[in-house]
């Protein structure tokens, strides 16, 4: 089969074909209930029964069976990479009330108020400024007033520093990381900044950038990142291309669009704990890394009235 490279397109980030074999492994391997995190399966255990159910971006199709297996009364997932699609329709196809395809967030394939509950799961992080605002738009446009989503994103406080293992030696692994930037071409490409880091194994989590000058740099301090820039998440296992997005960009997003703000959770602290223990042999992680938070959970309601569109 042919091996695809992943990278940052006008519509947003796509995994290549390693990332996309590796991200379906730790979503339906033998870790796979680590990522199904309690901040999220709450809330939906609560909000789906007998609700028409929309997982945007649905990837290779976890919340989508979780959401029919919570009593939804039908589940519609939607991702732009076929090969997710593919992935998600083999994990719903016993599920009848269930339905994939292939879509665009900036142009949802549904008719106004078609949904109650919306899910958009690690998506936002994946689009370019012009996907990240239509998103918005669009998931307006396809819930009932009064309707429910659900966005997990990582933002401001997500994006900072470097997260290794605890058997790990920080200034070494910053010593390493300063010579391999030092080898980089300008402006490397997804596959070549996935090439340089993939023996990093002690890293956990850690984002790299290019700078104005097309160089790639180290990104301990978000500061340096502004809305909609292009950077590349390392973690264990893949290095993902995505795009940074702040807390105050998502908040601007919800208030343009006419969704009220219901609450923002941040309890993954306990799930990836778990995780970690969980892997045989466990990985031991510092301390800061346990309560460094991942991504935050936004609870958002579409408000009666029309949006207040500040022009
Ligand atoms: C990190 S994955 C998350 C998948 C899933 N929500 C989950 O939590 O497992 C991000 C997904 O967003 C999809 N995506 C990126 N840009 C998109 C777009 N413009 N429209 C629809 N899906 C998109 C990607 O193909 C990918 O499957």
């Amino acid at each position: 089969m042919v091996s695809v490279p992943g990278g940052h397109f006008s519509k947003g980030a796509k995994y290549g074909s390693e990332e996309i074999r590796i991200y379906s492994q730790h979503v339906y391997g033998l870790v796979g209930e680590a990522f199904l995190y309690s901040a999220i399966t709450e809330d939906l255990k609560r909000s789906v029964p007998g609700k028409r159910v929309l997982d945007i971006g649905c990837g290779a199709g976890k919340w989508c069976v979780t959401a029919a297996q919570y009593g939804a009364k039908s589940v519609d997932g939607f991702d732009i990479q076929p090969e997710m699609v593919e992935l998600a329709k083999q994990a719903t196809s016993h599920l009848d009330m269930v339905h994939i395809q292939v879509g665009d967030v900036a142009d949802m394939p549904y008719d106004d108020d078609s949904f109650d509950v919306a899910l958009s799961l690690f998506v936002t992080s994946n689009l370019s400024p012009e996907g990240f605002t239509k998103h918005f738009q669009e998931l307006n446009r396809v819930l009932i007033p009064g309707g429910k989503a659900i966005i997990l994103a990582p933002t401001d406080w997500s994006c900072y520093g470097l997260y290794i293992k605890v058997e790990a030696d920080p200034s070494f692994i910053r010593n390493k990381i300063a010579q391999t930037l030092s080898t980089m071409p300008k402006y490397p490409s997804t596959a070549q900044v996935t090439e340089a880091f993939k023996n990093y194994t002690e890293i956990l989590t850690t984002l790299f950038a290019v700078n104005d000058n097309g160089y790639l740099f180290h990104v301990e301090d978000i500061s340096r990142l502004s809305h909609g820039q292009p950077v590349w998440y390392k973690c264990d296992k893949m290095t993902f291309p995505n795009y940074f997005y702040s807390e105050k960009s998502l908040i601007e997003q919800f208030r343009t669009n006419g969704f009220h703000v219901d609450k923002i959770d941040n309890n993954f602290t306990e799930d990836k704990r778990a995780f970690y223990n969980s892997t045989n042999p466990p990985i031991l992680v510092s301390e800061d890394y346990v309560t460094h938070p991942t991504s935050y959970v936004y609870h958002v309601t579409k408000m009666l009235s029309e949006p207040h569109k500040v022009v």
